[in-house]
């Protein structure tokens, strides 16, 4: 493919309004398109998860991954344009997570947004899964204004992230070995629950005492860096010696100690970049404690805190075409020829 046609077809070079975005996310195991106007305005979310075909795995399998993607990414494009009441000839450019995430999955999702590029003549843009989740808050409120100081926290990635303006990222810490949601799951595994365990443990723990265990809060009172291992061994050790402990104690208990450690460092980096808001993503956004808990702990320091709905929070398509919205502005339309880049980062101005 030749990045030249692609090149051409520069939406922004034209009027600055009512462009219309079409966006496909297929890093994991979500098949989801979303449609966006200007960035902002969300037309429609379409979501269709493979939670059901994993779960007997205990995780999610790649293989199974990438083929479930290549049955639905088409269904469900459609779905998203007609929730939107649009057709593919009203798109204004066309956008696909191209990592960080599975090859495969990735792939499904990066060749679909291409074809579309290519048939209907518009831009493709090729975006950053980390960049999606920053910029999913936009859609719900599209006056917050950098400085902001972000919790990003999903199955793969942990990080406090400084915005200090579109585009403009500086990753203040990050953890050194687990995610919070891969912290999430796999304490889930230990207690009997099953996959994904974030949801279920939030579920749990709503009915236990959080106080009924003390576990560790690993480098709490250092830095922005988090560390889960510890954490999530300490839980395994506890159920293995206490096996009649009360499930619904140990998972109130692990979840204080994540959502602890995760309010003072995100609190700590508005703090350290005096940023007056802070917001929340990532699918481990969605936790009802950590949302409560964060609401309170950021008053109380003198800052807003905007959580995003959870629909917002986990996977979805409008999160890449907010974000590809930006990114086009910026940087223009992504080559044909970019492809998909399992271990992207995200770009900071370091
Ligand atoms: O952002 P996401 O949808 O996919 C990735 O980019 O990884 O995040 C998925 C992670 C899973 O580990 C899942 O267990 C966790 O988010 N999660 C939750 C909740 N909902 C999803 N963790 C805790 N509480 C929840 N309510
Ligand atoms: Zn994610």
């Amino acid at each position: 493919m030749t990045a030249g046609a692609n090149e051409a077809a520069d939406p922004t070079a034209g009027s600055d309004t009512g462009q219309l975005i079409l966006g496909i996310e297929t890093s994991c195991d979500e098949t989801a398109v979303g449609v966006v106007e200007d960035g902002v305005n969300l037309r429609s979310s379409v979501v269709a998860s493979q939670v059901d075909l994993h779960a007997r795995f205990g995780g999610v399998v790649p293989e199974i991954a990438s083929r479930a993607h290549l049955e639905l990414v088409n269904p469900v494009i459609a779905q998203a344009l007609v929730e939107a009441g649009l057709e593919l000839s009203d798109l204004h450019a066309v956008a696909a997570c191209s990592g960080p995430g599975l090859a495969g999955s990735l792939l499904v999702g990066v060749s679909a947004a291409k074809a579309v590029a290519l048939c209907q003549g518009i831009p493709y843009v090729g975006v950053n899964h980390l960049e999606g989740h920053l910029y999913a808050a936009f859609l719900e409120e599209p006056d917050l204004e950098p400085p902001l100081c972000f919790l990003l926290v999903s199955g793969g990635h942990t990080m406090i992230v400084a915005m200090e303006g579109h585009g403009r990222y500086r990753v203040l810490g990050q953890t050194i070995d687990d995610a919070a949601g891969e912290a999430f799951d796999k304490v889930a595994r230990h207690i009997g629950l099953g996959y994904p365990g974030g949801p279920e443990v939030d579920r749990l723990a709503a009915l236990g005492d959080p106080d009924a265990i003390k576990f560790p809060r690993p480098m709490l009172d250092e830095g922005f860096d988090f560390s889960f291992s510890g954490l999530k061994t300490a839980v395994a050790t506890y159920v293995k010696h206490s096996p009649d402990a009360e499930v619904t104690d140990v998972a109130a208990a692990f979840q204080e100690a994540v959502v602890d450690v995760c309010i003072t460092k995100l609190l700590r980096g508005a703090a350290e970049v005096g940023a007056k808001t802070v917001v929340i993503g990532g699918g481990v956004a969605a936790n009802s404690r950590l949302r409560t808990r964060l609401l309170d702990a950021a008053e109380a320091d003198g800052r807003r805190a905007f959580l995003p709905s959870p629909s917002l929070c986990t996977d979805n398509g409008a999160m890449i075409a907010a974000a590809a919205w930006w990114r086009l502005r910026a940087d223009g339309p992504t080559p044909l020829s970019g492809g998909a880049h399992p271990g992207l980062r995200l770009p900071t101005i370091d």
